[in-house]
């Protein structure tokens, strides 16, 4: 009998693991280069951080999460997201002064499988907390934008908008009620029901196109501190070259945040999943929470998305150097050689099988070897023979100089 992964889960494999891994190591490093020091938060927390921090009538929360009670009565949930346990955890520390974190790792939300949409799916995501700063978003923002283009994800578009402060989305929900009423007739039962409980929610409806056409939008009533703000993210977005869209009707399916909200849209996706990250300025998450007054800002970006946006891509190769025997004799000579490639840094297999020489080449392919290096005729001169795996040249090389050179092929 064999088992499948549960249902709306995957099991990432090779080669598609190494490209992943691939992505992972590009976000780390390019988090570093912008500041951001790495957290890890517990994978599941107190049910009660996301009703309050994520928002009790957003879909979220209302039926997607993994929610149990454990063995102490205590009821837990495998965190449908990231941002509301990164500024628990900030918020346990004091929650003072400025603190910019990155985070990657599986989340969950029971939603209907399909593609692009699971049930543990991984996130990475930056967190910029305790900065008011517009140019904080447009870090954020920014950031974002880079990491795409480093990792060739291509056809991608910024969204941006602005909800406005607490007293602007005050002020806009009683506009946005008035003008739903006027049109419940027209609206799904779905958007109905939201009226009251999560109206901005129906801007994001798929089933009410028209009435949210006409709807009143919430950058028509923003406050003038929160007007300042938005432009001013716009303008320094443009002096760094990201450029955006603005869509007033983006509105995001978590309830915190305040102010600017951003989706990153790649082209080659279904419309329905298209979002491959998203994020914006959550000022009022940490008091939510019960802490202090934290301005804050992030994004997550969502992984099996970008890998099935990158499918396509030429996969990247896995190993510098594939060692094949082709003397039996000479085994442990051979074994001693791919210690040593590894040793100076060299990432290197070998079949251990006592396999034949073209089975061992195609072991090479499989795994995706930028050369072959053989150990046989040659080895009592201190020379392998080198195959590049890509162009299927072959030449002579004083084994020794293949680790110098090995190092140089990535
Ligand atoms: P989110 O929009 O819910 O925001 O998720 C961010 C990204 O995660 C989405 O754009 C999508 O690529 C991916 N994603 C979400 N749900 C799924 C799913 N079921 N299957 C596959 N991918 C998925 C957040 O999670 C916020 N924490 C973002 C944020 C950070 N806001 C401020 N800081």
């Amino acid at each position: 009998m064999t088992f499948r992964p549960p249902k709306g889960t995957d099991d990432i494999l090779p080669p598609a693991s190494s490209r992943w891994d691939d992505v992972l190591v590009s976000f780390d490093r390019l988090a570093t280069a912008y500041g951001y020091e790495p957290v890890f938060t517990p994978i599941f927390e107190s049910t009660e951080v996301f009703e309050r921090g994520v928002g009790e009538n957003t879909d979220i929360v209302g039926k997607e999460m993994y929610t149990f009670t454990d063995r102490g009565g205590r009821s837990l949930t495998l965190r449908p997201e990231a941002t509301a346990g990164v500024m628990r955890a900030h918020l346990a520390t004091g929650g003072a002064g400025v603190a910019k974190f990155y985070y990657s790792g599986p989340m969950f939300r029971y939603e209907k499988p399909q593609a692009g949409r699971r049930r543990q799916f991984w996130q990475v995501g930056i967190e910029y907390l305790g900065q008011d700063s517009p140019l904080a978003d447009v870090e954020v923002i920014e950031a974002g934008a880079r990491f795409f283009t480093e990792i060739g994800l291509p056809a991608l578009e910024v969204r941006l908008n602005s909800l406005g402060d607490a007293a602007s989305r005050a002020r806009y929900r009683d506009v946005l009620v008035e003008y739903l009423r006027d049109h419940q007739q027209s609206l799904s039962d779905e958007s109905q029901r939201r009226i009251d409980t999560n109206p901005l929610r129906v801007l994001d409806s798929k089933l009410d196109r028209d009435v949210v056409a006409g709807a009143p939008a919430p950058v028509e009533h923003l406050t003038a501190a929160a007007a300042d703000h938005y432009a001013a993210v716009k303008e320094y977005l443009i002096r760094v070259g990201v450029e955006f869209r603005e869509d007033p009707r983006l509105v995001r399916g978590l309830d915190y945040y305040t102010r600017t909200v951003f989706e990153y849209i790649a082209g080659r996706l279904d419309a329905a999943q298209d979002a491959v990250g998203g994020g914006g300025r959550y000022d009022g998450l940490a008091e939510t929470l019960g802490g202090k007054s934290v301005p804050a800002v992030g994004f997550s970006l969502g992984i099996d998305r970008i890998m099935t946006a990158l499918s396509g891509e030429s996969p990247p190769g896995c190993l510098d150097v594939f060692v094949i025997l082709a003397d039996e004799t000479l085994q442990g000579d051979a074994f001693e050689y791919l210690s040593r490639l590894r040793r100076a840094g060299v990432s290197a297999d070998m079949d251990l099988g006592g396999r034949s020489v073209k089975a061992q080449f195609k072991a090479a392919d499989r795994r995706r070897a930028r050369v072959a290096a053989v150990v046989g005729a040659e080895w009592a001169e201190g020379q392998v023979t080198v195959r590049d795996m890509v162009k299927g040249e072959e030449s002579l090389m004083g084994a020794d100089q293949l680790i110098g050179a090995a190092g140089g092929l990535a």
